[in-house]
């Protein structure tokens, strides 16, 4: 019975002691996780940047991000997700026809013809090709064909929400990342981003975290951004959430280590109707620091000494209460006896 007992005393007992240190490791890499949806933000639109502390876009992050179109019940719309590159919503502006001069007269890549010796249009190029008896392959080289395949592109799209996910691996210091409408650029040292081709109006950045931690996940860890739903009141929003990174270490009883970051976070939003970087730039942004102050967990296995006080203590205390209980007992007979002798007596 006692070795029942201890058995599962062993192994309920794992005891986490937590210590607090000045975290000097250095050059480490952060590594970010990132599950996030959004259902009105189609992934043609969307672009992820990240940016370190000095304001530089950081363009030698290990990453790996996915988008997945969505449709509108948050299904994937594609088989595959998309891999995705830092700072680029695809590339293209959306095209409008009526910008172009009508009088222009564009190349059809030396297929021209007598009759047809401009070609203003994809189907132009592909009729001048088809004429020559060329093929027509490569599509995505001929300038025509390029703005109107992102024209559509967009149109197939517009009522589409994208997924992202994946990971970003950047380097250990205070930074930022996020995901905005229109292709980002660095103008005159702003980031900026082209929000031209769609009114501000129609950005609706209604999202939900699904995931997003920094690091590794430990027993009993919580990441409070997750499962976070977001309904945007307005159009054009902009979300911040200051996140502080606390680096954490978990120590196994195995020996096992596990380097990784617990964080807080608070939340800030407003309508934004710039389009210049923090002066207030529609979408979701994710500021990060790092505290100087790293908590180790170590997981400790309760001492068999430490079991035996405490099954010393329970029987002592049982003894101790038996005896209680027996002596109280034992006295209230006795004054009820006496009383009922005394009844008799007068
Ligand atoms: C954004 O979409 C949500 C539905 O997911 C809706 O409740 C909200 O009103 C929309 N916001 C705007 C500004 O259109």
């Amino acid at each position: 019975c006692l070795c029942l007992f201890m058995s599962v005393e062993n192994a309920s007992t794992i005891n986490v002691h937590p210590e607090l240190y000045v975290d000097t490791s250095r050059g480490d890499k952060l590594k970010i996780n990132i599950d996030i949806m959004f259902p009105h933000m189609p992934c043609a639109y969307l672009s992820i940047d990240a940016m370190d502390v000095a304001g530089e876009q950081q363009l030698d992050v290990e990453h790996n991000l996915f988008k997945q179109r969505l449709d509108k019940d948050l299904k994937p719309v594609t088989l595959e997700a998309e891999k995705h590159e830092l700072g680029m919503a695809d590339d293209g502006e959306v095209f409008d026809p009526s910008t172009l001069d009508p009088n222009r007269c564009e190349s059809c890549y030396g297929a021209e013809t007598e009759d047809l010796k401009c070609c203003n249009t994809c189907d132009d190029v592909r009729e001048a090709y088809r004429r020559r008896g060329w093929a027509f392959k490569s599509a995505d080289t001929i300038e025509q064909c390029k703005r109107e395949g992102f024209t559509h592109k967009m149109q197939e799209q517009k009522n589409e929400g994208c997924q992202v996910y994946g990971f970003l691996e950047v380097n250990k210091v205070a930074g930022n990342f996020h995901f905005a409408p229109g292709k980002s650029f660095q103008q005159s040292h702003v980031h900026v981003h082209d929000l031209q081709s769609f009114g501000l109006d129609n950005i609706n950045m209604t999202h939900l975290i699904k995931h997003l931690s920094f690091g590794k996940d430990y027993p009993g860890i919580v990441n409070p951004l997750d499962e976070t739903d977001v309904t945007a009141p307005q159009a054009s929003m902009m979300y911040q959430y200051f996140v502080k990174i606390v680096p954490t270490i978990y120590v196994k009883t195995d020996g096992e280590v596990v380097k990784t970051n617990q964080f807080s976070v608070t939340r800030h939003e407003k309508v934004a109707n710039g389009l210049i970087g923090d002066q207030g730039l529609p979408g979701v942004f994710v500021l990060y620091e790092l505290s100087p102050m790293m908590v180790k967990f170590t997981e400790k296995h309760r001492s068999f000494t430490h079991f035996l006080t405490g099954v010393c203590a329970i029987i002592g205390g049982v003894f101790t209460v038996a005896g209680l209980i027996d002596s109280l007992i034992y006295h209230s007979a006795r004054v009820i006896q006496k009383k009922i002798e005394l009844g008799k007596a007068s």
